[in-house]
């Protein structure tokens, strides 16, 4: 009987670490994350959904970034998904708790792991934080690093051209640094010396980036983390996928995939045929 019931025990596990890995975003930004788990995890099968129909969150309020991010997380539950990444910072921001109480599988946000990676690498323990309107204006970022260490300086700022610049593939142009520099102003001549780059865009601007900041400031890329930390979770879980077959992953939009595949091979390095488009109105 205890032979029996351990058998069910390790076919359940077993059979856990064959579920794909659930990643959502607002759009197509996500996939920086996805680029980074691919890198990372590349046995696990991945479900992506970009609610391309209702971007961008970076302006909308907790409500309705809440709202939708349940909505997401529910049709990823669905799905039969071992983990799910939030990989949108400002969802993360605004609706990782409530998605947290409301889904039975495990939900890990970007903030966390850049955070936890910020205070690892920061000496003078003052740190900038760049993000969206909703991100900046949550606080999320400033809490979550003072919640680990009361004593850090964060000095944060909202830079909402990055995304329309990103998505318009402008991110290596004098426009760009032009920017950068008057978004970056209010934060280069302090003390920092990490800025955690608290948008799923940002990624893109990172050579800009190093350009307009002080060269001794460390860039965090939260989707590096993020793809360490789901890493460490699969493992202690015992979850991982074993390397067997090749895995299969699946791309879903709310609205038509063309843009999103024109666009997905600049974040991703790869071009993504087969996106599908889905309608979430059946989760409420
Ligand atoms: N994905 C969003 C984020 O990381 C940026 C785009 C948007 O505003 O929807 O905050």
């Amino acid at each position: 009987m205890i032979d029996q019931l351990h058998e069910a025990i390790n076919f359940k596990d077993k059979d856990k670490s064959l579920l794909p890995i659930g990643v959502f975003d607002s759009g197509l930004g996500g996939l920086t994350v996805v680029k980074q788990l691919l890198l990372h995890l590349p046995n696990e099968a991945i479900i992506y959904f970009g609610d391309t129909a209702r971007l961008p969150y970076g302006t909308k309020s907790i409500l309705t970034v809440r709202k939708f991010s349940l909505q997401i997380a529910r049709f990823l539950q669905d799905q039969d998904v071992k983990i799910i990444v939030v990989a949108c910072n400002t969802a993360s921001s605004l609706a990782l708790n409530v998605i947290k109480e409301n889904i039975a599988v495990p939900v890990l946000g970007v903030i966390e792991p850049g955070v936890s990676a910020a205070l690892r690498v920061s000496k003078s323990k003052s740190i900038g934080v760049i993000g969206t309107t909703a991100t900046i204006l949550s606080g999320a970022y400033e809490k979550a690093l003072q919640k680990l260490d009361p004593t850090v300086n964060v000095n944060s700022v909202a830079c909402p051209l990055f995304v329309p610049l990103v998505e318009e593939g402008w991110e290596q142009s004098d426009v760009a640094e032009m920017i950068a520099r008057k978004y970056l102003d209010q934060i280069i001549n302090t003390e920092i010396d990490t800025l955690i780059l608290g948008c799923t865009h940002y990624p893109i601007l990172k050579d800009v980036l190093h350009k307009v900041v002080n060269h001794r400031v460390i860039i965090i890329d939260s989707s590096i983390e993020t793809a360490h930390q789901v890493c460490s979770i699969l493992q202690s879980e015992k979850i991982q996928r074993p390397k067997k077959s090749k895995p299969t992953h699946k791309f879903y939009v709310s609205d038509r995939p063309q843009r999103f595949e024109e666009i997905a091979e600049r974040f991703l390095g790869e071009s993504l045929p087969n996106v599908k488009q889905i309608s979430l109105d059946d989760y409420q």
